[in-house]
């Protein structure tokens, strides 16, 4: 699989010849100035939950490439009546086959308004499986026992938010990646804000010492795993 980091919590994934992108948010992130989201290859666009810092470009990523949009029910329609033509609308606990992939939405603790007070249904992440193994990207998050259902899905990696504030810190991270048995870990959701802004030598050396690698790719680059 290789892995894309467009910024905050967008994130590009190949695997089994699809292009998977997760909440885009790059025209409105002062640290993805260099990201060209024209031109990104895209065949699914996944939304976590409603949040503008993850859905701002969606609607026209969606557009030009017309990706299938996933997410829950209330955020597929919400981009369905903006016109977006091909949307699926999961809800907690289900999950659809996409091509070689099956999407599976499943629990964040979160919150989900859309940027136009629309709700924003349920906040999730989401468990991607295929040929080349399974994977997260857990959306806006704290920690909740939950995640250790997840380790029934034998995760090759786990994309984590990790900034602080808005979702979990480090440490809770940590322990997320124990409760889910993944060893490797992208960090998401950091540094874009003030407020999610954290020293990053700090984090991998925790993790480190856990036993557990966080991975933090420069935005713009892409790691194989
Ligand atoms: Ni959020
Ligand atoms: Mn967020």
């Amino acid at each position: 699989m290789r892995i894309t980091n467009y910024g905050h919590s967008c994130m590009g994934v190949r695997t089994a010849g699809h292009d998977l992108l997760f909440d885009p948010f790059i025209s409105g992130n002062p640290l993805a100035k260099a990201v060209d989201a024209a031109h990104i290859p895209v065949t699914e666009i996944l939304v976590t939950h409603g949040h503008g810092d993850h859905v701002l470009d969606a609607e026209a990523i969606a557009k030009r490439s017309e990706a299938t949009l996933i997410s829950n029910y209330e955020i597929a329609s919400w981009f369905e009546k903006k016109g977006v033509q091909r949307t699926i609308g999961l809800n907690l606990g289900g999950g659809v086959t996409v091509g070689k992939l099956r999407v599976k939405y499943v629990i964040a603790l979160h919150s989900s308004e859309l940027p136009d007070g629309s709700y924003g249904g349920n906040p999730g992440g989401f468990v991607v499986s295929g040929p080349e193994g399974a994977f997260l990207h857990a959306g806006d998050t704290a920690l909740t026992q939950d995640m250790q259902l997840l380790k029934r899905f034998n995760l090759k990696f786990a994309m984590l938010p990790i900034g602080d504030h808005f979702t979990m810190g480090v440490d809770d991270a940590i322990i997320a990646a124990q409760y889910m048995g993944v060893q490797k870990v992208i960090g998401i959701h950091y540094n874009t804000f003030p407020p999610i802004t954290i020293d990053t030598a700090k984090a991998k050396a925790a993790f480190a010492e856990a036993g557990l690698e966080l991975l933090l790719p420069e935005i713009g680059t892409t790691i194989e795993i």
